[in-house]
């Protein structure tokens, strides 16, 4: 086999959290007066959330504290985190889980690789809370994607090399961190085209016959 292990990003790849952002992100940017609209959500997807409401906040016309920035992205946490509440097990795609079952089958070790400080709850959610044997996320990073920081921790917590795990991203700037990282990468969805990844997928079981 060409790889060991498999790194999966979190939203868009694993699950379809977009809308969810988007909604929370634009409750708070209508409430403050900042333009904010889906075509400006697709520049967050993989950055962190301080990172995020930074991206949002250079359309606004004042600036603000760093104690209003922090209550900000809270509000937007508290109000995306009920709209979580509502993803089942239902929202794990079949092709998703079909591409698991058969990799895990196949001997790689799974992964997660994921900014997001609410990967914990999202894989609760959608009932792989115990599946995958690592998962890196942003409650253990200090530096988000671009950077290869989660990668590297995840790599390092299934016990193998980069140059044996294969990232799967949808975020440019994921494709970008894995590859900073020295891991090849699997580009799906928003970042399917990216020149910089090894192989562009329009669905996880098209990695079955890649490792
Ligand atoms: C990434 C998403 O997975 O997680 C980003 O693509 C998001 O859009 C980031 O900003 C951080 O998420 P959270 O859940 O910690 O706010
Ligand atoms: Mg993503």
């Amino acid at each position: 086999m060409k790889y060991k292990g498999i790194i999966f990003d979190l939203d868009g790849v694993i699950c379809s959290t977009d809308e969810y952002h988007y909604l929370a992100w634009k409750a708070l940017a209508d409430r403050l007066e900042i333009p904010f609209d889906r075509e400006r959500n697709n520049l967050l997807r993989g950055v962190s959330r301080m990172a995020s409401l930074d991206i949002i906040l250079e359309k606004a016309e004042k600036t603000y504290t760093a104690d209003e920035k922090a209550a900000f992205a809270e509000e937007k946490n508290d109000l995306y985190r009920q709209l979580l509440r509502r993803m089942t097990p239902d929202d794990l795609p079949d092709d998703v889980k079909t591409a698991l079952d058969a990799l895990r089958k196949a001997g790689l070790k799974l992964a997660i690789g994921s900014s997001s400080k609410n990967t914990p709850f999202i894989l609760e959610q959608i009932g792989l809370g115990s599946f995958f044997d690592a998962v890196a996320d942003g409650n253990c990073i200090t530096h988000s994607k671009p950077h290869p920081e989660v990668f590297l921790k995840a790599a390092e917590m299934l016990g193998l090399a980069p140059k044996d795990c294969l990232v799967v991203e949808d975020a440019h700037a994921g494709v970008k961190a894995a590859v900073a990282g020295g891991f090849d990468c699997a580009a799906v969805g928003d970042a399917r085209d990216d020149m910089r990844a090894a192989y562009h997928l329009d669905r996880l079981t098209q990695l079955i016959p890649v490792i």
